[in-house]
This record gives C-alpha cells, sequence and structure tokens, in this order.
C-alpha cells in the first residue's frame, strides 16, 4: 500500500541528485491583508488539495503566482518562503505577475478559452489573440523562475494543469535532457472534433509534447489527446506503449486517477477541533433537522450548481412531505469573478435559490442555505461531518475531489453520496448513486432514493467506497506517476 513514508523513501532513492520541482498557477498558501493585519491562508481547489500532501511528505520546491496582497511582504529575496506558514515542510517560489499578464493569461487563455474548451459544458471558449500572447509570456516568466531555482543541477519538474501548457517546451528548449518533466493535465481533454476550434491548437499540442510524460485522470482523456495529435500534427503514435514520438522525443501518455490523503482526512475528522467546528455550525445554522444535504463547490458552470437547485425544487414539488425536516446546504467559493460567464452564474445561483426558498418556504423555514465564504480545512471536513447526504453534480470533471474527500470523512460508514456520472470519480465510486444533472426528473427521484436508502445498504455502499478511496490515495497516484516515469517497481 502507498503511504507518506513510502513515497518519501521512494523519491530519496529514486530521484537521487535531481531536484524536485513543482510548478502551477494557484498557491497552497496565500498571504492577505486583513482589517490591518496580515494573515494566511490554504488556498481551495483541486490542485492544492491534492499536490500539498506529496510535497509536505517529500520537502521539494513549489513554483506559484504569489496572487495575495500581502505575499509580497512575506517572502525573502529570492521570492521564498517556507509553507505551511505554521509548521514548515517545503519551499514556496513565488513568481509575480502584472495585472495585465494575469488579466491575459490566466483569465483570458486559461480560463475563457481553455477551461471551457476542455469541459464540454456548453459554455462557448473565446479565443482572444492579446490573451495567448499574455500566455505565452506568463509560461516564460515561470520558465524562467525554474531555470533560476535549477541553476546547472538536474532537475524532475512536475508541471500541473491547463496553465502551463507551453512550459514543458521552453524549459527543454533550454536544458534538454538535464530536466525530466511530468505534466498533469488536471482537466478532462476534449474529443478532436472538441478541440480543433482551437486556433493555438498546434501549439498547445506541441508544448505538451515536449512532455517525458503528460498524465490525466482516466483512459478516455487519454485517447482524445492521442486522437487530437493525430488529426493535427506530425507525430507518430505507438499505440503499443501508449506514446507519442515526435521529432525522435518520446511522450508517455498515460491516466492516474487522482486521490486524496485518506488517512489525515480521516484522522482530522476524529480531531477536537473539527467537532468543535460542528458544534459551531450546528449552533450558527441551527441544524437541526432529520437529514442535512450538503453541496461545496467552487462557483463555477461546470459543477452543475443551478440543476442541482432544480432537482431540490422538484424532489420538493412531488415530495411535499419532507418539507421542514432536512436543510439543503449549499456552500460555495467565489471564483474568477472578473469573467463574465462567472459573473452571471454567481447572480443565477442567488436568484435560483431565493425562488426556491419562496416557493417551499413554511413557518419560518428555507430549504436552501447559500453560504459563500472562505472555509478553512477543519471546517470544510466538519460540513462533511454533518451532512447525511453530498450532492456531487457536475456537468463534467477530471475527477471531483469533493466526493472523495466526502468519503474519507464517513468513519461510521454513514452517509450518501451523490455523484454524476459526468466526473471521473464516478469510474472508481460505483457505490455512490449516480446521477445524470442534464435529467432534472431522474435527478429529483435520485434524492428520494437517497433520503430513504435503509442503513444497510448505507453502510455496505459506503465501506465498498471507503475501500477505494484509501487504496488508491494521493502518495498512491504521486508514486505511480513517478514510478512510469523514473522506471522502477514498488510492491503495493
Ligand atoms: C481546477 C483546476 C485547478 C485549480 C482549481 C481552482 O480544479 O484544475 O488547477 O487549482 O480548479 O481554480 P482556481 O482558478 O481558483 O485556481
Amino acid at each position: 500500500m502507498w503511504t507518506k513514508e513510502a513515497l518519501k523513501k521512494v523519491i530519496e532513492k529514486q530521484l537521487g541528485d535531481y531536484l524536485l520541482i513543482v510548478v502551477s498557477n494557484r498557491e497552497p498558501y496565500i498571504h492577505i491583508q486583513k482589517k490591518g493585519k496580515t494573515v494566511w491562508q490554504r488556498s481551495a481547489g483541486g490542485v492544492v488539495t491534492a499536490i500539498d500532501p506529496v510535497m509536505k511528505a517529500c520537502s521539494g520546491l513549489w513554483i506559484a503566482h504569489g496572487s495575495g496582497d500581502a505575499d509580497k511582504k512575506t517572502v525573502d529575496s529570492d521570492n521564498r518562503i517556507q509553507v505551511p506558514p505554521d509548521d514548515p515542510r517545503y519551499t514556496l517560489h513565488r513568481v509575480w505577475l502584472t495585472k495585465e499578464e494575469e488579466d491575459g493569461y490566466y483569465y483570458g487563455f486559461a480560463n475563457e478559452a481553455l477551461w471551457p474548451l476542455s469541459h464540454i459544458s456548453y459554455t462557448r471558449p473565446n479565443f482572444e489573440e492579446s490573451d495567448w500572447r499574455m500566455y505565452e509570456k506568463v509560461n516564460r516568466k515561470f520558465a524562467d523562475a525554474v531555470l533560476y531555482e535549477i541553476k546547472d543541477k538536474k532537475a524532475f519538474v512536475w508541471i500541473q494543469d491547463y496553465h502551463m501548457a507551453l512550459l514543458p517546451r521552453f524549459l527543454k528548449e533550454a536544458k534538454g535532457n538535464n530536466i525530466i518533466t511530468a505534466h498533469f493535465w488536471h482537466i478532462p481533454w476534449p474529443n478532436p472534433e472538441v478541440f480543433r476550434i482551437c486556433p493555438k491548437r498546434t501549439e498547445i499540442l506541441e508544448g505538451l509534447l515536449a512532455n517525458d510524460l503528460l498524465g490525466f485522470h482516466i483512459r478516455y482523456h487519454c485517447e482524445n489527446f492521442i486522437s487530437s495529435v493525430e488529426k493535427e500534427i506530425e507525430a507518430r503514435i505507438d499505440r503499443e506503449r501508449f506514446s507519442i514520438i515526435k521529432g525522435g522525443h518520446e511522450t508517455l501518455i498515460r491516466p492516474f486517477p487522482i486521490g486524496v490523503d485518506y488517512e489525515y482526512v480521516e484522522r482530522l475528522s476524529e480531531s477536537e477541533e473539527v467537532k468543535k467546528y460542528m458544534q459551531n455550525l450546528k449552533e450558527e445554522f441551527l441544524l437541526d433537522y432529520d437529514f442535512i444535504m450538503l453541496g461545496l463547490d467552487r462557483i463555477d458552470y461546470t459543477k452543475g450548481i443551478l440543476e442541482r437547485l432544480r432537482a431540490l425544487d422538484r424532489f420538493m414539488e412531488r415530495y411535499p412531505e419532507y418539507k421542514g425536516r432536512f436543510v439543503f446546504i449549499q456552500m460555495g467559493r467565489l471564483s474568477r469573478l472578473h469573467i463574465p460567464a462567472y459573473k452571471n452564474l454567481n447572480d443565477d445561483i442567488n436568484a435560483l435559490v431565493e425562488e426556491i426558498n419562496w416557493k417551499h418556504s413554511q413557518e419560518g423555514w428555507h430549504p436552501v442555505l447559500f453560504v459563500r465564504r472562505h472555509l478553512s480545512y477543519p471546517e470544510v471536513i466538519a460540513f462533511y461531518k454533518l451532512a447525511n447526504i453530498c450532492v456531487v453534480s457536475p456537468l463534467h470533471d477530471g475527477m471531483n475531489l469533493v466526493a472523495k474527500e466526502y468519503v474519507s470523512t464517513r468513519i461510521d460508514n454513514s452517509g450518501v453520496l451523490v455523484l454524476s456520472q459526468f466526473t471521473g470519480s464516478a469510474r472508481e465510486l460505483e457505490d455512490a448513486i449516480l446521477i445524470n444533472p442534464y435529467d432534472i426528473e431522474d435527478f429529483s427521484e435520485k434524492l428520494k432514493d437517497a433520503v430513504t436508502m435503509d442503513r444497510e445498504e448505507v453502510k455496505q455502499r459506503m465501506v465498498k467506497m471507503r475501500n477505494q478511496v484509501a487504496f488508491n490515495n494521493i502518495y498512491r497516484w504521486a508514486g505511480k506517476l513517478l514510478s512510469e516515469l523514473l522506471k522502477f517497481e514498488f510492491r503495493e
């Protein structure tokens, strides 16, 4: 079984004199100014949830955009800081972006072009030449930061996600084989018909093919990538090895379904701190009901939040006897609000919550609580612990770690997971109640199944899901990726 200790040993042994460098857009720890004081927070989101435990176990260096308004104040002259700030385990190197760079690269090309292009959720991507130029420029900036850290040493650079498609090429051009790169694409890869609308498709494919290894959550996304290459550029596909050879360089394409730090989440969920948060939340939100349903997301149009609320509305229309007996808590972290689609979605959610609460409220009871605020990690865990039912309903999602985190907290094997069949997680968590978020009628019926499922069945399903999440934990994900690339075997 892969554990934190096993991964640490493997990295020490296999990496030898290679530096371990992770690169991502989002930084794991952010410093902000609050009421005249500098405070820090752990960032939310898929990449940080996944990589932070791995870095804590293995030390190393993480390069990311310093986006907090107090970030500059807290680094040394090399733009470095030891993190987590309260218990330093590894180094964070912050890269500074101007407003224009952030606009074009992050809001523009990454999140208005590549994000909707990769998720088939019927939001039209917007391709602007000026955004692309910033994307290129910022990828160069990240390459410079990596090269600054490496100097004349050798390094294993582990690149995260769709913000960095050009980085591998820039690194290889500068350092050739002194750098090994593995790139993990945390979101889906679309089919070739969708991908071909991207005006910069050749540059993106060539950037990614500079990697030694390119990983996706599931095999289907690997196949989509290979088909895109086949249709768009000159390269040789080696079906046997599941690799692509371009200009004499081979890139392995592999699925690595990501996981969570199961043991840590389990331990945390039994801590006094979490128990205290649970008590506070119960008091704050007057949580005295037969059951609590929970949705916990970044406010994003791929997450199916409106669909979830519509299904809840339909559920109450069809089964009014449940009114007054439950509450649905939708926790939302605001995100990417400069992009019109995100702002509009936030307004639409507000309006729908208002409408549903008006329609179904009775004697002071309102079915939906929509809470938007930053939550500390122990608070997130407290919410999971309080929820009898967790609803995860993306229209499309590479994996979705909320589903896996929820399962990790259910130590007593209680709790029902309602999960979209269009997430990577659904391939592993077959014992969840699987839904199609586009089919509101059926979704509402599945909510009824979740509410009425008998205890024995809840338990049986949860036990199976917990075994799966425990086995395929985050250390296994990292370990599998490394062993594939560095060609060693690990007996599980
Ligand atoms: C997705 C992306 C991650 C990102 C997360 C949060 O999961 O794949 O790269 O960290 O969303 O998004 P944000 O734009 O807030 O960093």
